[in-house]
């Protein structure tokens, strides 16, 4: 049985900087499969209202008009999607910390969420897709073959995203601060009211504390290749 054959949905979720994404390419990578970057969406969008100048105090009440007209597009290109702001390709701004910081109430918004449902459901209509996020396997794909829960403790969670960021010797200090963002990042993903990041009932856990990058991809590809459709 072949996972090309048979193309299937893998969702992986977890909290934040828990390893999904760099885990959900490597894994569409071994599979020949396409790979959906949610956080990337609500990056785009939480860029293009903050260069709009919304005031942050009136998102939540946003328009789907209004989610529109902030002009974020993704086309599919090579194994992936590019994202665009008024045509415009987006770059890293959308990891900056300015962005990291009003993400969370951005994604909480009902006419974010809505507007986003309909994109990411597009993309995986054939199969053959990973996609990362936080709500992929309880409401994006809920049929999705495989889903992934990642957890990772918070402090290594830290130390990887501040080593992503060119900083390999991070100090305790530095760790912990940035522990903390990650937690109240978190804490606002957990408790909002659409879609809050919760482990779907079918979803095997994995925690990647003690697991380097290539142990939980050769993971998720074994129990891939074991689901795909006959
Ligand atoms: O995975 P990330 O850190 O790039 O996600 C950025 C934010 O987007 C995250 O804090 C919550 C939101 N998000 C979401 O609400 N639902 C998803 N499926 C993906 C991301």
């Amino acid at each position: 049985m072949s996972t090309k054959d048979h193309p299937i949905v893998i969702a992986i979720d977890g909290p934040a900087a828990s390893g999904k994404s760099s885990t959900a390419k490597a894994v569409a990578a071994e599979l020949g499969y396409r790979y959906l970057d949610s956080g990337a969406f609500y990056r785009a969008l939480t860029l293009a209202a903050l260069n709009a100048g919304l005031p942050t105090r009136t998102w939540s009440s946003l328009t789907t008009e209004q989610v529109r007209n902030l002009a974020v597009a993704a086309t599919p290109v090579g194994a992936g999607y590019d994202l665009s702001i008024a045509g415009a390709p987006v770059g890293d701004e959308i990891r900056s910390s300015r962005v990291n910081a009003h993400v969370s109430r951005l994604a909480a918004v009902p006419a974010v969420r809505g507007w986003l449902l309909d994109a990411l459901r597009e993309a995986g209509r054939d199969g053959g897709l990973v996609a990362d996020g936080r709500d992929i396997g309880t409401v994006v794909f809920p049929d999705a073959e495989l889903k992934i829960f990642l957890v990772c403790d918070p402090e290594e969670r830290a130390l990887r995203r501040l080593r992503q960021r060119g900083r390999p010797e991070p100090d305790v200090r530095q760790i912990r601060e940035e522990a903390r963002h990650l937690l109240e990042r978190d804490r606002l993903d957990q408790s909002r009211e659409i879609a809050p990041l919760i482990k779907a009932h079918d979803a095997i856990l994995l925690d990647t504390t003690d697991l380097s990058l290539d142990a939980q991809v050769g993971a998720i590809v074994r129990l891939a290749r074991a689901r795909a459709r006959p």
